[in-house]
């Protein structure tokens, strides 16, 4: 089992000039850091949604990046006291390539940063038998927490609860995996 874990960054908003490009772009820089896992991108702004959801080639994309990986970080902001409609095609739009995995998210917004829309995204990952962990890092008024070009204000406070996040998703994503090879999570139903 000496394959690198693979984390797909999942953005949660496709809207144009959207600040979830600063907050993903802040995670993927920190990721970088890091070592013992390797990164990939779904961005539902890259792929093209219809009335009924993500189109075939769409769907076939995503499917193949959520097969790939072994664990999830959602970049998530709240609209309402929910998660973007986008956000939800894309999770519907398959089922299998979630089983058994971690998701962890990286939640931002207005004064609850964004983590009501959190508290949503576990109930629906728990139908896809996923694992959302419970560490998360939260921005509230995430646009004060950034200069113009990007860089954060206070970058030790945002880095530390991210260290503790990854981590753990980590341990979830070695011990799933293995889990997974052992025997095929359906079987177990
Ligand atoms: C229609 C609308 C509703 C919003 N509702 C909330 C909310 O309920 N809670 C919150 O913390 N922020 C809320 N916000 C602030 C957004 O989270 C913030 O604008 C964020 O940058 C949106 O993400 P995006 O720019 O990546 O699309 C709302 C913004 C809009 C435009």
């Amino acid at each position: 089992m000496s394959e690198k874990i693979r984390i797909a960054i999942i953005y949660g908003s496709a809207r144009e000039e959207r600040f979830c490009d600063t907050v993903a772009n802040w995670l993927l820089s920190e990721l970088e850091g890091l070592s013992g896992f390797d990164v990939a991108i779904l961005d539902p702004a890259r792929l093209t949604f219809t009335a009924s959801g993500p189109d075939a080639r769409s769907v076939a994309e995503i499917e193949m990046q959520l097969a790939r990986a072994d664990a999830f970080i959602i970049v998530v902001p709240e609209y309402n006291h929910g998660y973007p409609g986008v956000l939800k095609a894309l999770i519907d739009s398959t089922y299998k390539p979630w089983h058994a995995k971690p998701v962890a998210f990286v939640s931002y917004g207005g004064v609850s940063g964004g983590l009501r829309a959190v508290e949503q995204l576990r109930l629906v990952f728990a139908e896809l038998h996923a694992v959302a962990i419970r560490d998360t890092v939260s921005l509230a008024h995430a646009w004060s927490q950034f200069d113009s070009e990007g860089n954060p204000m206070r970058p030790s406070q945002m880095k530390g609860p991210l260290i503790v996040m990854v981590n753990r998703l980590l341990w979830w994503a070695r011990a799933l995996r293995a889990a997974r090879w052992e025997s095929v999570y359906d079987d177990a139903a």
